[in-house]
């Protein structure tokens, strides 16, 4: 019998969704961050961010069915993703990530894959003025 993933592991579907609800929470409060996202509604993003964290943490695979290959980068590359813009996604990601109260081991395995993967996305110095 094949382990249980991480999605299940630390509780599936609900703890996803309080995950990217309390990120985008953050977000919305904090506009220098809001303005680089396009659409008016945030709903939508929200739900694209939750499908693809379901989905590498071995959830659903609904995120590839709707939006095909992630390439992630390539995704972020109409956004001036700087070094400050990183922090800001950061901060707010790990104090949605603060709310779930996970287990020691998952919570750092989680912390760690968002740093990394949120250095990953940078595509943009901070501007010179
Ligand atoms: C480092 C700072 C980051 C910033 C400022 C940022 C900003 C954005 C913006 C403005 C969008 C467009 C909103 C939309 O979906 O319509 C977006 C989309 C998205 N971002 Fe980020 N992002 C960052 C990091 C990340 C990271 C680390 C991940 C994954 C772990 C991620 C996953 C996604 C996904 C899945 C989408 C939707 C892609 C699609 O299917 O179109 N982002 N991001």
């Amino acid at each position: 019998m094949s382990e249980a993933s991480f999605y299940e592991q630390v509780g599936g579907a609900p703890v996803f969704a309080k995950l990217v609800r309390e990120f985008y929470r953050g977000v919305a409060d904090d506009p220098p961050l809001r303005d680089l996202y396009p659409e008016e509604d945030l709903g939508p993003a929200e739900d694209r961010l939750r499908m693809f964290l379901e989905q590498y943490w071995g959830g659903p695979k609904t995120y590839q069915e709707q939006r095909g290959h992630p390439r992630l980068r390539m995704r972020h590359v109409h956004y001036a993703v700087t070094p400050t813009q990183r922090d800001r996604w950061l901060h707010h990601m790990l104090a949605a990530v603060d709310t779930l109260d996970l287990e020691a081991e998952h919570d750092a395995t989680m912390r760690e894959y968002l740093v990394r993967a949120a250095d990953f996305m940078v595509n943009a110095d901070e501007p010179l003025i």
